[in-house]
């Protein structure tokens, strides 16, 4: 039932791009730069929208704040990706004018099912991105997208991230195109991009037995840091919750910046660090960054695409092709890979990592 890999991690790394193509079929009219969701959102409210919130957990949680600088940029509308946990509907928000979007993997997850009923009691419209259809989330909310990944059996969500992420990014152009801020060109710009997706993550997949050399070589450090900016932040963070979530090595992700306000403090030879140096992700700024952590000896490894030079600043390149902005969705799978082997090296339980639940049905 693994069909041949050794775990459903790996097997669910390697469905990406069959997941993909499963998550845009059918809903992208490329030469209309346009998109078919079956969303019963009317242009009218779409237009009096003032802000969207994204409400999710852990991974998920990561894919909202990809989303949420997406629909900055594309839908020109205030967006921000909220911890279920954490979330409150409170200061300045008129709830006519605010859609929160509940992101969530199983649709069963409690914190993100609470969190969403604040919002309802509130009076804001709701809209869901799942994987599960018929799942308690779907019943509570004015409006589904499914993200289509097929059932994710390990418990380190991997395609699902994928294809939240791009399954968000239909709805951004969706959003986009009926209130008007973006033309049809540069829909069709980044709709190319999510085409050629599935392709991109596959190229990635094939360059896998260098992720694994890597990770032997690198396997053994104290600690592990991923930064990233823009973009290219909530891959960082994703990155390091994966790699602690599978091998039980101490892992920290943040935005590039951020590094000298704090955490260089802990960088030494014996850190590794992992960087998105892609476009959408501000590279040149934080090729910055990598030279502060090299000069403290740590070995640097960046997922890196043309738009630096890459190789005259870091250890070890891992290639990402050209994708606009989904280059740092790209570079993920990277990370994905990464993570898996240290933790396979080190025998762990990968499937199914101690103390944690697929689907977390408490508060
Ligand atoms: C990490 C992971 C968790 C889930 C989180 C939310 O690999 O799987 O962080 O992302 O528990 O789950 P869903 O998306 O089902 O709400």
């Amino acid at each position: 039932e693994k069909g041949g890999y050794e775990h459903y991690m790996l097997k669910e790394i390697h469905e990406q791009p069959t997941a993909l193509r499963q998550a845009i079929s059918g809903r992208i009219d490329e030469m209309k730069g346009q998109v078919d969701l079956e969303l019963d959102l009317p242009a009218e409210y779409l237009n009096s929208l003032e802000e969207v919130q994204f409400i999710a957990c852990g991974t998920s949680y990561h894919a909202g704040l990809y989303a949420a600088k997406l629909f900055e940029e594309y839908a020109d509308v205030r967006a921000s990706a909220e911890i279920a946990s954490e979330y409150e509907f409170t200061g300045g928000r008129d709830p006519w004018r605010t859609l929160v979007v509940a992101v969530t993997q199983s649709g069963e997850t409690a914190d993100t099912l609470s969190a969403l009923k604040r919002a309802k009691r509130a009076g804001a419209r709701t809209l869901a991105v799942t994987n599960t259809l018929g799942s308690t989330v779907t019943r509570e909310v004015d409006d589904t997208v499914f993200i289509r990944a097929g059932p994710e059996i390990g418990v380190a969500a991997t395609k699902t991230f994928c294809s939240q992420v791009a399954t968000l990014a239909l709805v951004a152009v969706h959003v986009s195109r009926k209130r008007g801020t973006i033309s049809s060109a540069e829909a069709q710009e980044l709709l190319s991009d999510l085409r050629g997706l599935p392709g991109a993550v596959q190229q990635v997949l094939d360059a896998e037995g260098q992720v694994r050399l890597a990770a032997e070589e690198h396997g053994d450090g104290d600690a592990f840091f991923f930064i990233g900016r823009r973009l290219g932040a909530p891959v960082a963070l994703e990155g390091a919750l994966k790699l602690k979530e599978i091998s039980y090595d101490h892992a920290e992700g943040f935005p590039a910046g951020e590094l000298k306000h704090g955490p260089l403090a802990l960088v030494t030879s014996e850190t590794p660090v992992l960087a998105v140096l892609t476009e959408g992700a501000k590279a040149r700024e934080t090729l910055n960054n990598v030279k502060e952590v090299e000069s403290r000896g740590a070995p640097v490894i960046g997922c890196a695409s043309d738009v630096v030079d890459a190789e005259k600043f870091v250890d070890k390149v891992f290639t990402v092709p050209e994708l606009g902005e989904l280059e740092p969705l790209v570079a993920n799978v990277y990370f994905q890979l990464f993570s898996y082997y240290v933790a396979n090296q080190k025998g762990r339980s990968i499937d199914k990592p101690r103390n944690l639940a697929k689907s977390v049905t408490v508060e």
